[in-house]
């Protein structure tokens, strides 16, 4: 009923607005003569760097970027800021965001067709079913991608691994085993923030290398309850319990960037997080291979559970809508999906484009997300809103997050878990 509401509420703004009284009139004034206001969440080093290639190749075309920053990482905030605005009747010209949250907007209406742009591109044919799902609405083109990140991955500090003679683990047993001799030698072993989303980051890798690509599957896109109820998610909520062990007292609340830093400046041995953490190594001039290493949640290897930073066009005043349609041009344009990527960690949405300017982990996620792909192991991760839409998203963001802050213990969480996705399904 609410989001009835809400939707009754959201068009009739837009009517009033005038956003759909000449639907199909183009702006009368070309693209370079227009602006674009673009909301996002990425204001740490790494990201504003990434979003500069952006921002430069459209002022390059003579568009003028107006920067809607909002901090917070995983997006979270900056959706809260969005909803407020489209209620205000004065949504963005471009929104980033990622996917369950695309087909809820795409839901509303209010959201532009791409379809032109995208025809024009070949978008069709070089993105993958996997990211189309969440860019398309009912065969229509409503969303950009920019790229692909993962979250099942593990940041070293190289010279600590070296230090310690600890080889990068394989499984779930070996990467303890490194953990218990960092915290042995004094140094903070698991550099985390205790935000939700970073809790439910580091438990999409758990839960799939506790349980495998299946029950993965089960459990988070399925949302079968006799698997979210199972022992196998006791072991998994029983492993957060021990990597709550490896962090510092200092963690609650902290930023990724922050926890990442820890690692780059060799306070820390490693990190669980997304490729965007690859980002701040850049961004703090560190040398892949050399600094710092990446390696694939122990006994996730063989699958990719995946983000997709997205650029959304809301149905704005037509005097904006020739620069919003050069934005997503040059969104999937192959020389910006190499240029964005390189610097934000991630790899391109398009698989048209050459790996040969990466690093070697770029190159390994490129491959690893083509052999997933392939292989029915590229999962949609849930703390990133790819798994399951935002209600259930934050139901497991809730209990995780109790858990892991010590609410409540293993056995106790895998009850929360079954109540709570129960109760956020509509
Ligand atoms: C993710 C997003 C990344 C990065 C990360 C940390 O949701 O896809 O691009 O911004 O949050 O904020």
């Amino acid at each position: 009923m609410k989001k009835l509401l809400v939707m009754v509420l959201v068009f009739s703004l837009f009517v009033t607005m005038g956003i759909f009284a000449n639907g199909k009139q183009e702006s009368t004034k070309p693209a370079e003569a227009q602006t674009v206001e673009v909301l996002h969440w990425w204001t740490s080093g790494g990201e504003a760097k990434a979003l500069n290639v952006l921002k430069n190749m459209l002022e390059k075309q003579g568009v003028k970027w107006i920067d809607a920053p909002v901090a917070g990482g995983g997006g979270g905030q900056a959706m809260t800021v969005l909803r407020a605005r489209v209620t205000a009747g004065d949504p963005p010209a471009a929104v980033q965001m990622l996917g369950y949250d695309i087909t809820d907007w795409a839901k509303m209406g209010v959201l532009a067709n791409l379809n032109d742009v995208a025809l024009k591109g070949n978008w069709d044919a070089v993105i993958p079913t996997a990211i189309k799902k969440f860019s398309k609405y009912n065969g229509v083109w409503i969303a950009a991608p920019v790229n692909v990140h993962s979250t099942n991955w593990v940041w070293a500090n190289k010279k600590i691994m070296d230090d310690l003679g600890i080889a990068v683990p394989k499984t779930w047993d070996e990467y303890i085993a490194a953990l218990d001799k960092v915290k042995a030698s004094g140094k903070i072993a698991l550099a985390a923030g205790g935000q939700p989303w970073q809790t439910a980051t580091i438990f999409d890798g758990v839960v799939l290398s506790t349980g495998g690509p299946e029950f993965y599957k089960k459990a988070f896109i399925e949302l079968d309850p006799k698997a979210l109820g199972s022992d196998t998610m006791l072991k998994a909520f029983k492993r957060m319990e021990k990597l709550r062990t490896y962090v510092d007292d200092n963690f609650s609340g902290r930023d990724w960037n922050l926890a990442t830093a820890m690692v780059i400046e060799g306070q820390a041995a490693f990190q669980m997080m997304g490729d965007w953490a690859k980002g701040e190594f850049f961004n703090a001039g560190k040398v892949a291979g050399k600094d710092f290493i990446a390696f694939r949640t122990p006994g996730t290897q063989g699958s990719v559970t995946f983000n997709s930073d997205q650029f959304v066009m809301f149905k704005v005043n037509k005097d904006k809508r020739a620069a919003q349609k050069l934005l997503a041009q040059d969104i999937l344009s192959p020389k910006f999906q190499i240029a964005f990527n390189l610097v934000k960690g991630s790899v391109p949405a398009r698989t048209d484009v050459s790996d040969a300017k990466f690093t070697i982990i770029g190159k390994k996620a490129m491959k690893d997300l083509a052999e997933a792909n392939k292989n029915g192991t590229l999962l949609g991760s849930m703390a990133h809103g790819h798994a399951a839409p935002a209600a259930v998203k934050n139901a497991v963001y809730d209990v995780v997050s109790g858990n892991f802050n010590g609410q409540y213990d293993a056995k106790q969480a895998v009850k929360e878990l079954v109540k709570a996705v129960a109760a956020s399904k509509d």
